[in-house]
């Protein structure tokens, strides 16, 4: 008997920036957990950050630095299918015959393209400013990357949950039409929870988040990381008097972050705020601790992918190579479902 077929887990990783600890507890560990069970493919969507990135060296800068944060992070690339999207250009066959079955109303409501209407609104000024027809049809390209590899599962953001119900809705519109030949599979959101089920801390106690500059990115030298976990903002609670771990942010980021193997530190910490004694001071310094042990062999890991000729390229284009192959084989029934080749 043939060994059932593992689901797909597919997800897409805008490079708009240097990773952060956020994206390692929120994004990172959950997909290589999940890499453990599905066949996951995992891609760094650097055609949907050119909605915003207009820079061409920040744009190559920000793809390679993500794609070494996932390697170093600990993605096999020997078992996960890992690539950056502008190297399928399958994909971009698709987007026009998808683009084709959707209707414009649906993208009327999406809420990026929405939110920048209301802005614009509000502002005073055409709806339509500064929008680009990338912002526009960025959930149609969403769904052709889910759809054209076939994926069951895609794990992503909250905010992300729409544009996966728009993949499986453009989906059924094409399997509507085409189904009789053709029909794609229906994908499903899962939102992973981040470390104790919660969103992660930045500096100044809202969601750690590149649009807040408030992050601790990943791959800090040592030095700088301890100078910005002494900067996290803390009240003037004397040493002596008990404090209440959960309202504190750091305590809650060396909660998320800490590894099984800190377990009992963590635990001892939160019962020394508890009872008194230990100042903001000491904790932080727990704090740097174990996120230098954490991050001190992804540093240098990462280190070692971004020199040139490190594997990095290698593993992205024998990515590539698997995802166009996968990719191709979806087309072609595609093209041949709707009349063409
Ligand atoms: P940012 O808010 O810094 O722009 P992104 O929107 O690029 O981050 O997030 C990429 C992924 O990382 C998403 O899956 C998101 O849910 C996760 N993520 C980002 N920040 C956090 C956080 N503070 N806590 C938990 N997960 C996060
Ligand atoms: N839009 C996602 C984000 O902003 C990134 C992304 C692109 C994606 N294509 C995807 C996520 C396909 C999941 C599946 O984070």
């Amino acid at each position: 008997m043939s060994q059932p077929v593992a689901k797909v887990s597919l997800t897409g990783i805008k490079p708009t920036g240097e990773p952060h600890l956020g994206n390692l507890i929120g994004a990172i560990r959950p997909a290589l957990r999940l890499a453990e069970q599905y066949d996951s493919v995992y891609f760094i969507a650097d055609y949907h950050a050119l909605t915003t990135i207009r820079d061409p060296k920040l744009l190559r800068q920000y793809s390679r630095s993500v794609a070494a944060a996932w390697l170093a992070a600990g993605l096999d690339p020997q078992r996960t299918t890992f690539y950056v999207q502008s190297d399928v250009p399958e994909i971009f066959e698709l987007n026009w015959i998808l683009s084709c079955v959707t209707g414009k109303g649906l993208m009327n409501r999406a809420h990026a393209y929405k939110a920048a209407r209301d802005r614009n609104l509000e502002a005073g000024e055409d709806p339509d400013a500064g929008v680009n027809m990338g912002l526009y049809n960025y959930p149609i390209l969403m769904a052709v990357d889910i759809l054209i590899m076939e994926s069951d599962v895609v794990p992503v953001g909250r905010d992300q949950v729409q544009h996966v119900e728009y993949a499986a809705d453009i989906a059924g519109s094409f399997n509507h039409i085409y189904g009789k030949s053709y029909s794609f599979k229906i994908p499903q959101a899962i939102v992973p929870e981040a470390g104790s089920g919660q969103t992660l801390p930045g500096l100044d106690g809202r969601k750690m988040s590149k649009s807040y500059d408030n992050t601790i990115p990943l791959f800090l030298p040592q030095n700088q990381l301890k100078k910005l976990v002494r900067r996290i903002p803390t009240d003037s609670t004397p040493v002596e008097d008990p404090k209440d771990p959960d309202s504190s942010a750091v305590f809650q980021i060396l909660e998320q972050v800490a590894p099984q193997s800190a377990a009992d530190v963590v635990a001892d910490t939160r019962k020394r705020l508890e009872a008194g004694g230990m100042g903001w001071g000491e904790l932080k310094n727990v704090l740097f601790e174990v996120l230098n042990t954490e991050l001190a062999p992804m540093r240098a890991r990462y280190e070692a992918l971004l020199e040139p000729g490190s594997e990095l390229d290698e593993a992205l284009a024998e990515g590539a190579r698997k995802a166009r192959e996968r990719a191709g084989r979806v087309l072609s029934s595609v093209r041949r479902a709707i009349g063409v080749g």
